[in-house]
């Protein structure tokens, strides 16, 4: 029975349920009184939500996860070995179905035996925590529910991180989020420490719409169970199914773009936000952007926020890339103009 207890993974929520409540109503209140619409596709990830994304892991459409899982079988033990973690912080880990090929080559590089899994999902982190201790008894899981990047801070730091955000999850940020995301993530990053990010590169729009619009419609249900999430959690009473999924290519940012359109002109209630919204006929709720990567990019939005990059891997269509990113020297931070010698 000790023994049971000893290696059971630990699981300890750092916002307070009420918090999560309040910003749900906030976030809601804030994206439908404004225009166009908009809601945060943080949301989607309740009990449902994490198993439809798995199930989009699985469609034929989304090469992402099996372009990011061959990244990660070829070349884990290089990361590994570029950073020798002591531990590995996974953000946004959901069900940690690819991290098991870098837990793996963790134990190969001998280097550290302490994984932090921390997602805003607390059935994502308990299905994952007990999943892998019962496969790696040698590992020790700290499991954290939390919101990024506002509760990083609180995660304790026992010595040489490699911090991973994969599934291309940088995606879900426009390009100045992305940049106070790094710059998040570097504050808790000592210099020998490193992020591992999942990057899903620019291809062919056909193949990126594709693997946002499924012929099966799991991407459109993903979408839609925002809807039933504020209408479970709110008080709302979207009629879930007089919305259809819409999903668009924006070139000028090259990001796909999701979102839901009302098939009839409707009025909604959101009870506990004593808010009633109307909505015209086509009108569409913006959920979701999933924007894609150039190396030159990576380095720029990394670079501004204190990071260089110092690995970069890709599966062999080119399809997806994982870069490492690192804190810069304090020398190499200011401008490289500012230190260069009058002609
Ligand atoms: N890493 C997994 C899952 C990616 S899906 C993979 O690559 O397959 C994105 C994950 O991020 C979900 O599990 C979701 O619950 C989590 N997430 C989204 N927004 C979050 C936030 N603000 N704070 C913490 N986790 C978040
Ligand atoms: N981050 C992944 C991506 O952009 C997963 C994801 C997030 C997703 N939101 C989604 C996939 C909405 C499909 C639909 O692809």
């Amino acid at each position: 029975m000790t023994g049971q207890l000893e290696t059971a993974p630990s699981i300890r929520r750092l916002s307070p349920p009420s918090n999560v409540g309040a910003e749900l109503a906030a976030d809601t209140r804030q994206g439908l009184i404004g225009t166009p619409k908009q809601l945060s596709s943080k949301y989607f990830y309740d009990a449902r939500g994490s198993e439809l994304f798995e199930d989009i892991t699985r469609l034929p459409e989304y090469y992402l996860t099996r372009a990011e899982a061959e990244i990660l079988t070829l070349y884990a033990d290089e990361m590994m070995d570029a950073i020798k973690p002591v531990e590995l912080v996974e953000l946004g880990s959901g069900y940690s179905v690819k991290t098991r090929l870098l837990l793996e080559a963790l134990r190969r590089a001998g280097t550290g035996t302490l994984y932090v899994p921390f997602d805003i999902s607390e059935a994502a982190i308990r299905d994952a925590a007990e999943t892998l201790s019962g496969h790696y008894p040698w590992l020790t899981i700290e499991g954290l529910v939390g919101d990024f990047p506002s509760d990083l801070p609180k995660i304790p730091h026992s010595g040489r991180r490699l911090v991973t955000f994969l599934g291309s999850t940088i995606g879900n940020f426009r390009s100045q989020e992305r940049v106070e995301f790094y710059r998040s993530v570097g504050a808790v990053l000592e210099p020998a420490d490193g992020l591992l990010v999942g990057l899903d590169l620019v291809k062919d729009v056909e193949t990126l719409l594709a693997a946002y619009n499924d012929s099966a419609g799991v991407t459109a249900e993903f979408n839609k169970n925002i809807l039933h999430v504020l209408n479970r959690e709110l008080g709302a009473n979207f009629p879930v199914d007089e919305f259809e999924y819409v999903v668009k290519w924006v070139a000028a940012s090259e990001c796909v773009a999701m979102g839901l359109r009302a098939t009839r002109a409707m009025d909604v209630t959101v009870a506990d936000l004593d808010l009633t919204i109307h909505l015209a006929k086509g009108e569409e709720i913006h959920d979701e952007v999933s924007c894609k990567f150039r190396y030159d990019v990576v380095v720029a939005e990394a670079s501004a926020a204190g990071l260089s990059v110092g690995g970069w891997w890709t599966d062999t269509e080119d399809r997806f890339a994982v870069a490492l990113l690192q804190p810069k020297p304090v020398s190499r931070q200011r401008p490289w103009k500012l230190h260069r010698p009058r002609q």
